[in-house]
């Protein structure tokens, strides 16, 4: 079984240091992501190698009460979305904050949120507000009704809508801003959006 592996970021791990100072300490652009990103690719791959080799065992004794079966579903969608979080996590980050590089986007933005300004603000109380295990994600709402939602996602996917796409997706659980910025979350959120990579964002709107 080939299993899923981590996904490469758009820069490499020296520039890393540099271009998400702002954002994150030096430490953190290598824990993060070999430590906690890779963590959730790896237990995917274990967790779904248990369900396929002990398949016999495990769902003859699968119940709601207590069964190994059921603890594996569940761990195996919070390391899935865990993985897919980061990817795009990293993603987004790298870049300069202008949003006039993502223009259909910027549009959009305009016409859900009234400006960007409005979108702004709600996206960082959505950021604030999410547990210390959490994301706010920025996602388009295609199955509903096409428009754009500030997600608030505690773990990787409590609260997440059914078929709406995450475009930016900040991580708000501590190991991402504490070694650098303590418990001031707020200064942490501004310094994500000041270092966005609008151009990769719009790429991803536009697909
Ligand atoms: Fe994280």
């Amino acid at each position: 079984m080939s299993g899923h592996v981590l996904k490469k970021r758009p820069y490499s791990d020296e520039e890393a240091k540099n271009i998400l100072a702002n954002v994150m300490s030096k430490e953190t652009t290598e824990w993060h992501y070999y430590t906690h990103h890779k963590g959730y690719v790896e237990k995917r791959n274990e967790i779904e190698k248990k369900l396929l080799e002990e398949k016999t065992v495990l769902l003859e004794k699968a119940n709601a009460n207590y069964s190994e079966f059921g603890e594996l579903k569940r761990r195996e969608s919070f390391n899935a979305n865990g993985a897919i979080l980061h990817d795009i996590f990293w993603e987004n980050l790298g870049g300069d904050g202008e949003i006039n590089k993502a223009t259909e986007l910027k549009k959009k933005i305009e016409t859900d949120f009234g400006s960007v300004e409005e979108w702004k603000k709600e996206f960082k109380a959505v950021a604030l507000s999410a547990k210390n295990s959490g994301w706010a994600v920025l996602a388009i709402d295609t199955h509903s009704d096409g428009k754009l939602r500030n997600l608030l996602v505690d773990e990787h996917g409590v609260g997440a809508i059914w078929g709406a796409k995450p475009l930016i997706a900040c991580d708000m659980f501590e190991h991402t801003y504490y070694h650098k910025d303590g418990p001031k979350k707020a200064t942490y959120i501004d310094n994500f959006l000041n270092n966005l990579h609008w151009e990769r964002i719009e790429k991803r709107y536009k697909n």
